[in-house]
This record gives structure tokens, C-alpha cells and sequence, in this order.
């Protein structure tokens, strides 16, 4: 017997999104998104790359399906564009759009894959965030539309789905940083954007309990965040990190209060909210899926931002190409704190995964032993997790195929599969095949060394 073997009844798949894969922005009456219009302003992103083609996967789907098949996996994690839906992001619904995903959730069934619909994964319709997007506060109302169409539509078919992914990456990158569309940096309106996609999240989630079944929850983005030393200022400057990335929205979902930091760190900003809107926020969900990456070391810094934090680089341990420390003990420090903090929900690892530069495929092999490598070690922290009691439910690698990774274009690759730009053809990596066999062997192989 294999010390890794996981739960019965895991779920073992990847993750993709839709404007990171699917290409073909405007097809069957199409709108076009935020991204779609953000990519055509010069600088914005690496080499001026655009989702306009990415990996084809709106039109080559099927051949990913039978791909993720043949990998024996045991279900999918993929969002719908709502601009596909609702081309002017309200109002008229475009059903082919929605014939679409009805196509792609129909091969996955086909394929005994499991599908998990995430609703919204950053790509809003243009034409709303030309009204302020979610810094608006009818914001809410149309996700909760375009949800409760979506649900109504494929509600049959998907039992598993997600509202939003990641909503701090929306508020930091859209509008205090303005990496991400729509580029907009405001203090003023942080506090507010993520008080929307909060309402909006729970809206989607009544709109699911009048028509849709299975499970419903939010996907959130946690990087543990660890004291520099153990002075009372570096520890303080850690907890205000904590609050800030990983507080901000569980707090609010699962305990019915904003983390007391985000006052402190917004000052002025900071807004008194409805205590109405924070019972809606507090709506009951069915799981939580977690994106973990990696961690950061912090210390205090008075000019380090409103925060007053800086992260410390860490020397002498291994970074992917992100830049981002491979700390596996990381993801098990992040499940046991939320199991702590927030009881014993059941959970998905909804995505992990690295980019590395791939070496060169000989013989048509591509040998990226450094991903093998960090699957491996997170995947074994995340069993020692579940053996200490975390309720994990299924894993989902980030990604199936090497894509367009938001401001960075095509230059950095998490794909098990790699995507031949020009034509096309998929190359399963090395990491494809271990991944494969430990979705085969329900993580018993893990106890090899590969
Ligand atoms: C996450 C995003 C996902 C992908 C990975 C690398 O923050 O949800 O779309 O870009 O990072």
C-alpha cells in the first residue's frame, strides 16, 4: 500500500480559463471583453501578445477533452465568458453562446469528466466595465442575471460551479495596482470593488439555490504570509498582509465581517457598509476552492504602501518562472489555518501548478522534470494535509495546456500539454504523464521517486 493514497471519489483534474484558452473572442455573436480590449492598448501586455487565438480551445475542444481522457482524468475545471452570453453584458442573451459550453459540457459528460463551471474568471463584458464595472454597484445585479441565465441553461448538466475566481486579483490588479483592466488605481474605490463582487457572489449563489443543483462556492486565491522576524512590528506587518490577501474575503463569507485591518490599511477609505449587504455576503456556500502558489516573507516598512509592508526575496531556494518560491509546506500551512479559522467546509484545490521555461523536446519528448518536481511536493503536502484532517475533495492542476498568461502573454507556460503556437498541435510534457499516473493510481505513485 502507498502512504499517498488520496480519499475515494477525489477528483483529479486541470484547470483552464476562458480567455486564457479559448481564442476566437467574438465568434457566434460574441461581445467583446475587457481583456479582449485591454490586450490592444500598447505596453500593457508582454510582446503585445492578445487571447485572440490562444489555444484555439473554443474550436479544438473536443481534441482537449479526448486529450484529458486519454490522461484518465477524472474532471474539469473551465469558465464561461460572459461576454459570450451577454455580448453588451446585460439585456439580450446570445444562446449561441450558450450552445457553445452546452457543446463542451456535453463531450465532457460524454468522456465521464466532471465538469466545474467557474462563472466569472476576470474576462467582464467591455460594455460594463464602461460603466465603472465593479466598482459600480449595480455590479452585482448583473453577475446575478447573467448567473441565474447560465445556471438556468446548463444547470442540468454541471453539478459543480464556481461564482468567481479570484476576486482579490480583480480588485489589487484592476484597481489599486492597474496591471489588469481597468487599469485603474484608487484606494478610494478598492473597499467598494470588493464589496460588489462579494454582493454579487452571494446573489449567484440564491440564484443557484432557486435553479440549480449540486455545490456552489467561491474560489480564492491564499498565499500564507510569514513574519520576517519574530519582532512585534514584522509580525504585525504580516498579519495586515494576511488580512489584506487572504482575510479580505473569507472573512466577510464565512464569519460576516471585513478583517478590523482593512479600516486601518484603507484609513479615510474606508467605507461603512450596509449591515444588510454583509448578511447577503454571509449567503452560505458549499465548498471553497483554494488557488495556491506560493508564500511570501514580509516585514514591516513604513514605505512600503498603505499596507506598510514589504515582501523579503528569499535566497538559496528554488523560484519558477513567475518568480514566485516553490514552497509546498506552504499550501499545508494555508489548509490548516482555514480549517482553524474557518471550520471544516469541504475544499478543492481548484489550482497549483508552475511555470518553468521547458527544455527544448528531444526526440519529441519534453522533460520538464522541475514541474514533475513541484507537483510532486505539493501534492504530497496536500495528502499530509488530508491525513491531519483538512476535508479535500479533488485537485485541479493550473493548466492544462501552456496559454496566455495575462500580462505575460505566451512567456510563461504552466501547461502539462505544451501548444505549438503556429500549428496548433498539442505535445504532452513529461509532467502530463506523471500527472496521468497519479490521477490513475489516485496518488498511490507519488510514493516513487520520478
Ligand atoms: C491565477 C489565475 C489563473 C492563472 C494562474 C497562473 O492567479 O487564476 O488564471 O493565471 O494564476
Amino acid at each position: 500500500m502507498s502512504r499517498y493514497e488520496f480519499p475515494e471519489r477525489f477528483l483529479w483534474g486541470v484547470a483552464t480559463s476562458a480567455y486564457q484558452v479559448e481564442g476566437s473572442p467574438l465568434a457566434d455573436g460574441a461581445g467583446p471583453s475587457n481583456w479582449h480590449r485591454f490586450c490592444r492598448q500598447p505596453g500593457r501586455i508582454l510582446n503585445g501578445d492578445t487571447g485572440d487565438t490562444a489555444c484555439d480551445h473554443y474550436r479544438r475542444f473536443r481534441e482537449d477533452v479526448a486529450l484529458m481522457k486519454a490522461l484518465g482524468l477524472s474532471a474539469y475545471r473551465f469558465s464561461i465568458a460572459w461576454s459570450r452570453i451577454f455580448p453588451e453584458g446585460k439585456g439580450r442573451t446570445n444562446w449561441r453562446g450558450i450552445a457553445h459550453y452546452q457543446a463542451l459540457v456535453e463531450t465532457l459528460l460524454e468522456h465521464g469528466i466532471r465538469p466545474m463551471a467557474t462563472l466569472h474568471h476576470w474576462d467582464l463584458p467591455a460594455a460594463l466595465e464602461d460603466l465603472g464595472g465593479w466598482a459600480n454597484r449595480d455590479s452585482a445585479g448583473w453577475f446575478a442575471d447573467y448567473a441565474h441565465t447560465v445556471i438556468r441553461a446548463l444547470g442540468n448538466e454541471i453539478d459543480l460551479w464556481a461564482t468567481l475566481n479570484e476576486p482579490w486579483v480583480i480588485m489589487d490588479a484592476g484597481y489599486v495596482s492597474g496591471v489588469h483592466p481597468p487599469g485603474h488605481r484608487s484606494l478610494k474605490d478598492a473597499p467598494w470593488v470588493t464589496h460588489n463582487l462579494l454582493r454579487a457572489h452571494a446573489l449567484a449563489v440564491q440564484a443557484f439555490r432557486a435553479d440549480g443543483r449540486g455545490q456552489i462556492g467561491l474560489v480564492v486565491n491564499l498565499e500564507p504570509k510569514y513574519a520576517l522576524t519574530d519582532s512585534r512590528d514584522d509580525r504585525a506587518a504580516a498579519e495586515r498582509a494576511h488580512a489584506y490577501m487572504n482575510r479580505q474575503y473569507l472573512d466577510p463569507v464565512l464569519h460576516g465581517a471585513y478583517p478590523d485591518e482593512l479600516a486601518e490599511i484603507s484609513a479615510l477609505h474606508w467605507p461603512s457598509f450596509e449591515s444588510e449587504d454583509l448578511r447577503l455576503i454571509q449567503e452560505p456556500i458549499d465548498y471553497l476552492g483554494i488557488n495556491y502558489y506560493t508564500r511570501a516573507v514580509v516585514r514591516h516598512d513604513p514605505s512600503g504602501g498603505p499596507l506598510e509592508v514589504t515582501a523579503v526575496p528569499q535566497h538559496g531556494v528554488e523560484h519558477t518562472e513567475m518568480g514566485w518560491e516553490v514552497y509546498p509546506q506552504g499550501l499545508k500551512d494555508v489548509l490548516a489555518w482555514v480549517k482553524a479559522r474557518y471550520g471544516d467546509i469541504p475544499l478543492y484545490i481548484t489550482e497549483n501548478g508552475a511555470a518553468f521555461a521547458d527544455p527544448e523536446g528531444e526526440n519529441g519528448r519534453i522533460d520538464d522534470t522541475r514541474r514533475i518536481a513541484y507537483y510532486r511536493s505539493h501534492l504530497r503536502a496536500l495528502h499530509e494535509a488530508i491525513a491531519q484532517g483538512v476535508d479535500v475533495r479533488g485537485y485541479f492542476a493550473w493548466s492544462l495546456l501552456d496559454n496566455f498568461e495575462w500580462t505575460y502573454g505566451y512567456a510563461r507556460r504552466f501547461g502539462l500539454v505544451q501548444v505549438d503556437p503556429l500549428t496548433q498541435r498539442r505535445i504532452p510534457k513529461a509532467s502530463a504523464g506523471f500527472y496521468a499516473e497519479v490521477a490513475q493510481t489516485n496518488g498511490a505513485v507519488l510514493d516513487r521517486d520520478y
